[in-house]
């Protein structure tokens, strides 16, 4: 298993939990690696979160640093890279990149006070199923522990409340 990368990152403050609420986690998988430790982790049903999102992306070094603002914008809670583990890259350094965008976003997310930990990456290959799963539930209770994202559209909070 792949390092943890944001142990140092803040979290940010806290926001208060409407009732029910679970964390909507989006993962940017690489469709070279990750993508099929999420498929095989779905298909011998280890357990992850049911708020989790994955989006396939050809290489975690495409990601650029305005998709991750935006998912925040949008109103997710989390955001989990996942990309090739280190000399793995099929675009040799993307991985390498996308670390080095994600550490300049989670500054911003430092910054702006919504808390770096709300991003992280890991690197995983395709056969690592046990371990995407791991991540996401451990992402999953590091947000529960911080609270919904403050700039969650007011619609998405009020959705099925009557
Ligand atoms: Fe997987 Fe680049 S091809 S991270």
């Amino acid at each position: 298993m792949s390092p943890d990368r944001s142990e140092s990152r803040s979290e940010g403050t806290r926001t208060v939990r409407p009732p029910g609420w679970e964390p909507e986690i989006l993962a940017f998988c690489c469709s070279y690696c990750a993508s099929a430790a999420a498929g095989e982790a779905g298909a011998v049903r280890l357990r992850y979160p049911a708020g989790t999102r994955i989006l396939s992306t050809p290489c975690t070094g495409g990601i650029e640093m305005e998709h991750l603002l935006e998912a925040f914008e949008k109103g997710v809670d989390g955001v989990l890279v996942v990309g090739c583990p280190d000399g793995g890259c099929h675009f040799v350094e993307g991985n390498q990149r996308a670390l080095r965008r994600l550490e300049r976003v989670r500054a911003i997310l430092d910054e702006i006070g919504l808390g770096g930990g709300r991003l992280r990456m890991v690197q995983l290959s395709d056969s690592m199923a046990p371990a995407f799963a791991d991540h996401m539930r451990e992402i999953t209770e590091t947000i529960r522990a911080m609270g919904p994202n403050p700039l969650k559209p007011a619609r998405k909070e009020s959705a099925g409340r009557s």
